[in-house]
Order: C-alpha cells, then sequence, then structure tokens
C-alpha cells in the first residue's frame, strides 16, 4: 500500500495521465460564462461613491473578459436553489480576493454551496473548473479541510518571485506557460502579495484533507514562514493563486507590490487564459438567451473609486 495519498496519486497520474475528469468527448464551448462572486462590502469608508451592501472589483472581471470569457455576478444571500440555477448555467468560478470571514460570511456560504456543486458536478463527469485568488485560495484551504488553518504572514504590500516545486511545470496549470515566462516568474519580482493571511506549508503538512486534495506548485516566505503562493487540486479542475494576477494589468493603486512589467502583465494572462482554456470544456447554459442576458454583467454599472482605492473600480450589489 502506498501510504500518503499525493504518493499514490502522483504515481497515478504517472500511469494514467492526468487525474482531473476528462470531457466526455464533447466539443468545446465558445462561448464561456464565469461566475464571479461578490462579497460584504467591509470597504465603505474607503471608497467614497459606494453604493451597495456587497461588491465585486471590477480587475476581476476585466480578467476574464481579457481572456475570451464573460462575467456573471453570483451575488451573496441568494437561495441555494437560486445558486443552483446560476452554477447549472455558468461554466466556471472564480472565488475574488477580499476580506471577509472564511466561515461566517455570505461569501463563504455562497462559496461552500458552489464548491458542493462544483465537487458533485466534476465526480460525474460534468466537468466544472473554480479559480480562487487571494482569499479565493484560502477560501478553498477552508472549505476542503473544514477548518480555518490561516496563519498571519508580512505580505501585506510585497511584490515576489515564485518558488516552483520541482516537477511544477509539468503541472496542468504551468505547462502552457512559455519557458521564458517561467523563468520570468521564478526569478523576477512580478507575483503581486497583499495579504495577511496564508497556508503556511507547515499546515498544510500536517492536515490529511488539504495534503491529498492539493498538489502544491509554489511556495513564498515573508523571510518567517513558508506558504503556498499557488496550488492546484489533483482530481478537481480547481486551481488557486495567493498572488493578485489581475492587479498587474487592471489596477494603478501606487504602492509597493505593484508591478506592471511587460512580464507581469504575460504572466497575468497566461492565468486568465488558462482558467478559461478550463472553463471552455464545461457545457452548462443558460436556459435561453434572455436569461443569460439578464445574467451578465455588461447591465450593471462600474462605479469609480478612485486610481488610489485599493480596487479602481468596483460594482455593487444591494
Ligand atoms: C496552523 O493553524 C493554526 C490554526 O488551527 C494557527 O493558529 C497556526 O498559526 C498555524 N500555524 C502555522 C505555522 O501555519
Ligand atoms: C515586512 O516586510 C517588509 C518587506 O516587504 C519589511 O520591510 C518589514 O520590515 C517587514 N516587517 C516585519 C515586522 O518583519
Ligand atoms: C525580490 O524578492 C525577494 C524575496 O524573495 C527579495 O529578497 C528581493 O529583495 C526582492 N527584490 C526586489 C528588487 O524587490
Ligand atoms: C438593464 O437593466 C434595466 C434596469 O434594471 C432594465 O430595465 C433593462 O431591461 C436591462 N437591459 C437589458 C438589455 O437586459
Amino acid at each position: 500500500m502506498c501510504r500518503p495519498f499525493f504518493v499514490c496519486a502522483a504515481v497515478l497520474a504517472a500511469c494514467f495521465g492526468q487525474l482531473v475528469p476528462k470531457m466526455s468527448g464533447l466539443s468545446h464551448n465558445y462561448r464561456p460564462i464565469i461566475g464571479v462572486l461578490a462579497q460584504e462590502n467591509l470597504e465603505v469608508d474607503k471608497c467614497v461613491h459606494a453604493r451597495g451592501s456587497s461588491y465585486i472589483a471590477a480587475s476581476y472581471v476585466k480578467y476574464i473578459e481579457g481572456a475570451g470569457g464573460r462575467v456573471v455576478p453570483i451575488r451573496i444571500n441568494q437561495n441555494t436553489e437560486e445558486y443552483v440555477n446560476i452554477f447549472n448555467s455558468i461554466n466556471g468560478l472564480l472565488l475574488p480576493g477580499g476580506d471577509v470571514d472564511l466561515q461566517t460570511s455570505g461569501f463563504s456560504r455562497a462559496a461552500k454551496i458552489f464548491y458542493n456543486l462544483a465537487i458533485k458536478a466534476n465526480d460525474a463527469s460534468d466537468y466544472f473548473p473554480i479559480w480562487g485568488t487571494c482569499q479565493g485560495l484560502q477560501q478553498l484551504t477552508v472549505l476542503t479541510s473544514s477548518k480555518n488553518l490561516l496563519t498571519l504572514t508580512n505580505t501585506t504590500a510585497v511584490a515576489l518571485p515564485l518558488t516552483f516545486v520541482p516537477g511544477a511545470e509539468n503541472s496542468r496549470l504551468f505547462k502552457s506557460f512559455p519557458k521564458d515566462l517561467l523563468q520570468s516568474l521564478a526569478v523576477e519580482n512580478i507575483t503581486s502579495n497583499f495579504h495577511s493571511w496564508s497556508l503556511s506549508m507547515q499546515n498544510y503538512s500536517r492536515n490529511a484533507n488539504l495534503r491529498r486534495f492539493y498538489k502544491v506548485l509554489t511556495t513564498n516566505s515573508d523571510g518567517r514562514i513558508d506558504f503556498i503562493s499557488t496550488m492546484e487540486a489533483y482530481r478537481y479542475p480547481f486551481y488557486a493563486v495567493q498572488w493578485h494576477p489581475e492587479k498587474t494589468p487592471f489596477e494603478w493603486i501606487d504602492k509597493p507590490g505593484m508591478v506592471h512589467t511587460a512580464s507581469a502583465i504575460r504572466a497575468s494572462f497566461y492565468t486568465s487564459s488558462f482558467f478559461i482554456s478550463e472553463a471552455r470544456k464545461s457545457q452548462h447554459q443558460f436556459l435561453s438567451q434572455a436569461e443569460e442576458e439578464k445574467a451578465l454583467i455588461y447591465n450593471h454599472t462600474v462605479v469609480f473609486c478612485g486610481l488610489d482605492n485599493i480596487f479602481m473600480q468596483n460594482y455593487y450589489f444591494d
């Protein structure tokens, strides 16, 4: 018997190729729609033009649109039936960064419902990818372990190079990246970190649920604690980054950790492009074009919060 699950998983992967469910011979969906989850608006004081109890930062929407996806906002505090309807209509879920409680917020409640639906769907060969960024990664770890195992790190405004785990270049996520871009990610400080909490390698390694579920692709350190900066699930098309690929092309606050170099922008695009290529494997669709039109974000007005806001433009919801 091979005891540590990840060793078994690695061996199986070597023998049978990737473990995530394969598309069952269906053609690609070239009109993918991504649900982006809203969250409680705790930033009211920072955006004077804020109007609504929840929000989505526009950079996440642009990030998806720039890679050939369209966005449906998913509001918090909807009933389960509403979430099931949305789930069956969209081709992927993006859990964005932010600052809400990962166990008690409306964001965490909705994330849990979608996570469970995605597990069930993928188990039944209904391909459904999830992408978590920053808080999104943290939320995924809480959902998978049913615990908050995060720890404080000194990473609130710093650009870092990624430390690749051996073999990460052959991961599903990174194998589509050009070699010179992987090199840039490894040596240039081009990943924007804006987080107080991280999942340490120590807590990851000590928790069997996390260890069996996620493959660590890159790590970083704040000088004291090694933490996970990029991961993908072994058996599900779930991906997560602790850093912010959407900030480099779409946020312009002038502070440490913000980078706009050509390689940083390129790295951003390869992450979104990969996620959308996963979403193209999903066959979910809205029941009608009218339903789709009603749900898409285009009919929502973006609010400008100023160049100096951490989120330059936001969508607000009541
Ligand atoms: C591990 O998780 C606990 C919460 O269960 C947390 O208090 C602790 O700081 C974490 N330790 C490390 C090293 O991540
Ligand atoms: C946190 O990290 C920054 C560099 O990113 C450093 O200047 C600062 O001294 C660190 N703070 C602590 C408390 O370690
Ligand atoms: C890049 O990040 C590393 C930490 O991994 C740090 O030691 C180095 O000073 C940073 N370089 C620049 C130019 O910020
Ligand atoms: C956009 O929203 C307004 C106000 O809710 C609504 O009256 C209008 O029909 C919507 N337009 C489309 C194209 O869905």
